[in-house]
């Protein structure tokens, strides 16, 4: 019998990738997902990618009632945990819907889980959980930094949750994989980023410029300590993100495991400033983005990029796209979504 997985926030970016490569893997996947920062678009293209009949839930994971019955009409080992609210700014703004959001929505699984008997998880955690690090790249063991936002707070506190939950209860196995900078689309161009309103990520802001949407991108400084004055970071494609899920899933179910919790980088290894970022996306599509230097903007960290030793060595997982491939990919996308030829 095939391994189940539930996939909460399914529709989303990173979990509707995750949710392809999971069945491309051979795993059956419940998507569960409330649909308040997504649609069912997504849905559609996962079913349509994979040929699967991916049964969907429309369900708040902090709703432990409603949540609940996912688990008993299911019977997954496994669950990844995207459910999650993620814009740094809003979090500042509206603290309280961050913390009862992402906090009780994770409580809830782990604790349905631990009563339900499924042993293993998946936590969507950030590089932001490292802060400004003092040295770079950094690794699992870099220690974490003060969160400067609710939403950071949020990916802290969730990991030293699943930390101390599975030390406390037999049976509960878990990996949190911090992701740095995730982008791109899937190759059909059938699921892809797909923001409200206007983006707060560098790449969905460049993708919507070239489509007309917006008319400049503002790049937030050129006079930091860099190559080239702009932040650094490390963009990891959404398809190699997935696929990091697939393999963390597999660890599990195979009894791999090293430890009962452990944590992994999910990057490339290469720091690329922003405006390292722009002039490849110019290139590799061919066209000239209108962009303007500004301001730094508030709480971004200087310089980030990963140690991926540990995933590389451990989980057996490499960064394959290069990112030509996917800002490629990110641009398709955006064609796809607006209908441009
Ligand atoms: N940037 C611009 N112009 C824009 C948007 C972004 O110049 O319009 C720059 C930022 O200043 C930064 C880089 O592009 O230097 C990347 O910015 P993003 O907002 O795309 O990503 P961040 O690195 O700020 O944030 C990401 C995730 C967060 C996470 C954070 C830290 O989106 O969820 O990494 O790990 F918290």
């Amino acid at each position: 019998m095939k391994e189940c997985v539930l996939v909460t926030g399914g529709a989303g970016y990173i979990g509707s990738h995750t949710a392809v490569e999971l069945i491309e893997a051979g795993f059956d996947v419940v998507i569960a997902d409330n649909l308040s920062n997504s649609d069912m678009g997504a849905v559609e293209g996962v079913r349509k990618i994979t040929g699967a009949d991916v049964p969907f839930v429309q369900v708040d994971t902090c709703d432990r009632a409603a949540f609940e019955k996912v688990f008993e009409k299911y019977s997954f080992n496994s669950v990844i945990h995207f459910a999650a609210s993620k814009a740094v700014g809003e979090s500042v703004a509206q603290p309280l819907m961050y913390y009862r959001n992402n906090l009780t929505s994770f409580i809830n699984v782990v604790e349905l889980m631990k009563q339900y008997g499924r042993p293993n998880v998946v936590f969507s955690s950030s590089a932001t959980v490292y802060g400004e690090a003092d040295t770079l790249p950094v690794t699992e063991r870099t220690p974490r930094k003060p969160a400067t936002s609710p939403y950071g707070n949020t990916k802290q506190m969730c990991e030293d949750i699943l930390r101390d939950s599975v030390a406390a209860y037999p049976g509960l196995r878990g990996i949190a994989l911090r992701y740095f900078n995730p982008v791109g689309a899937h190759p059909s161009a059938l699921i892809g980023e797909l923001p409200r309103g206007v983006p707060n990520n560098l790449v969905p802001f460049i993708t919507q410029t070239a489509a007309g949407i917006r008319e400049c991108l503002s790049v937030f400084g050129d006079d930091y300590n860099t190559p080239d004055g702009s932040c650094v970071r490390d963009y990891i494609d959404v398809v190699d993100l997935a696929k990091a899920h697939v393999v963390a899933i597999a660890r599990m179910t195979q009894g791999k495991s090293k430890a009962d919790y452990e944590i992994f980088n999910i990057g490339t290894g290469k720091g690329v400033s922003v405006l390292e970022l722009v002039r490849t996306f110019e290139e590799v599509n061919h066209l000239k983005l209108n962009y303007k230097i500004v301001e730094r903007r508030a709480g971004d960290v200087e310089s980030i990029w990963a140690d991926t030793t540990l995933a590389n060595d451990e989980l057996g997982w490499h960064a394959e796209r290069t990112l030509d491939q996917t800002l490629r990919a990110a641009w398709e996308w955006e064609k796809h979504v607006r209908g441009i030829k």
